[in-house]
């Protein structure tokens, strides 16, 4: 089953969901396949990722890459999915973003990419298309998230994609070996259906007071 991230909000019952593919302009988003280890273990294998992330062992090889992929799950209250930039040919691993339930949150979402992709908004982009999953797949009613208050780059991710800051607190950190000061973000179904609605809406209610 594929899912192209659709504008309007479509709430479906969750139903089996391993097979799902979401297709943006540029990405795909699917569980990660044993294929993927490689390109997985290489990229992860990087500092910049594990200071910033919870859980990220570093370094990290191969058999972590393996474990990653094994221990993925795409149902109706977790999400794991490898994010893949579309080619005529292939699709290109890139990083990962997952949907689970953390810090008393149905939903909070986590992702990252290789360090060589970043700056070309596809974290971004994933992001969009996960929480529009999220809202119309799995009937959330909020997707949270959460950054450490150094990490500029996640916190302009979550604040491109309509994420409102709700205040700190600690999250762990692996790499670091104990909790760090986090920024938490949240999206309620409510704002994430106005900002849908929002760009349609108000250009045509101009165009028509014009006319
Ligand atoms: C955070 C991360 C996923 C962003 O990936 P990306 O594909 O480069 O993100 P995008 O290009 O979609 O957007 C990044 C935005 O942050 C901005 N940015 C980058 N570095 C920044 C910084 N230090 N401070 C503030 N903003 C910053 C970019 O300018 C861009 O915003 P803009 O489009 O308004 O210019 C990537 O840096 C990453 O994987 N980091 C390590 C892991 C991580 O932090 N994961 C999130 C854990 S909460």
């Amino acid at each position: 089953m594929s899912l192209a991230a659709a504008p309007d909000d479509r709430s479906e019952e969750p139903s089996d969901l391993s097979e799902l593919v979401v297709e943006t302009r540029r990405l795909l988003l699917r569980r990660p396949s044993c294929e993927d280890a490689e390109a997985l273990a290489l990229l992860a294998n990087d500092v910049h990722l594990a200071e910033n992330l919870g859980n990220l062992p570093h370094p990290y090889g191969i058999d972590d890459a393996r474990v990653f992929i094994e221990n993925t799950e795409v149902n109706a209250t977790r999400v794991n999915f490898g994010i893949y930039l579309k080619h005529a040919d292939r699709a290109e691993f890139v990083g990962t973003i997952s949907l689970m339930p953390r810090d008393g949150e149905k939903f909070t979402i986590g992702y990252w990419i290789g360090r060589r992709y970043w700056g070309d908004g596809l974290a971004t982009e994933a992001a969009r298309a996960m929480v529009d999953m999220a809202f119309q797949r799995l009937n959330a009613p909020a997707v949270a998230g959460a950054a450490r208050v150094t990490n500029g780059a996640s916190r302009r991710v979550m604040e491109k994609c309509g994420f409102q800051y709700v205040g700190q607190g600690m999250g762990p950190s692996l790499f670091l070996r104990g909790m760090v000061p986090v920024d938490r973000f949240r999206l309620e179904r409510r704002v994430w259906q106005s900002l849908k609605e929002w760009r349609e809406a108000s250009f045509n209610d101009l165009l028509q007071a014009d006319a």
